[in-house]
């Protein structure tokens, strides 16, 4: 019998309602993955200190649900100084993302495999982060479930916290009302300065992006600064 997928997972600190649905099947591979290389790439205990997780100074990218870790990975190898904070529920997606960084020889790249709103809650030092990424979020496009969305005006507090000043918050979204949503919570928010941005060019066009490209949805990049 296969452990449940909640089995994989360290125990929630946070009691907000969940931005996921913890469900994902984990295959032999994925294990064998696991075993071999998150000794090496994971952080497992909270407060993260990124200096000492990534032995030494650098600009701090936190990515929140990083998925099969295809922007992280992009990131992490066109700025080799930066350190790439991953941060993912789903194991099988942080499996391949490890695979894929050993393949790659990718050093500065670390994940926290567990709820972002922990690390975002008290798991990172104030102003310890110089950009946030968040990457086609769960768009929970219907009403009734628009608390599930990740960036709420909670959220966004937590993240004007671990942010540096002159640090950048970056969403992509292909869906309408989640860019809405955003665009209305960071322009409401009295920590954030709104700013929309283009697609950056460092990034891959896979994953959700691709696929909402190619169902007629083009993304766009809301996001915001500190208010200094
Ligand atoms: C729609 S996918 C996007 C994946 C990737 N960023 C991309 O652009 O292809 C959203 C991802 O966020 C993850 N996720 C949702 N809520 C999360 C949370 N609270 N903490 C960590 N990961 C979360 C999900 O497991 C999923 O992999």
């Amino acid at each position: 019998m296969p452990a449940p997928s909640h089995a994989w997972l360290p125990p929630r600190r946070t009691q907000e309602i969940r931005s996921y649905t913890p469900r994902f099947r984990v295959s032999e591979l994925t294990r064998d993955r696991l075993g071999a290389l998150l000794p090496r790439y994971a952080v497992t205990s909270l407060p993260v200190d990124p200096p000492a997780a990534f032995g030494r100074p650098g600009e701090v990218v936190f990515e929140i649900g990083s998925g099969h870790g295809a922007a992280a990975l992009a990131y992490a190898a066109a700025h080799p100084f930066a350190s790439v904070l991953a941060v993912e529920v789903h194991v099988p997606g942080v499996a391949r993302m490890l695979a894929a960084a050993d393949d790659a020889g990718v050093t500065n790249l670390r994940v926290y495999v567990g709820d972002a709103v922990d690390l975002l809650s008290a798991g990172l030092p104030p102003a310890s982060v110089d950009r946030i990424h968040l990457f086609f979020p769960d768009p929970w496009p219907k009403r009734r479930h628009e608390k599930r969305r990740l960036v709420q005006r909670h959220t966004l507090d937590r993240m004007a916290g671990v942010l540096a000043p002159g640090g950048v918050l970056l969403i992509g979204t292909d869906h309408p009302v989640y860019a809405d949503h955003a665009r209305a919570l960071l322009a409401a928010h009295p920590d954030f300065t709104a700013r929309e941005t283009h697609r950056p060019e460092w990034k891959p066009l896979d994953g959700f992006e691709a696929k909402g490209l190619h169902a007629g949805r083009p993304p766009v990049y809301p996001g915001g600064a500190p208010t200094p």
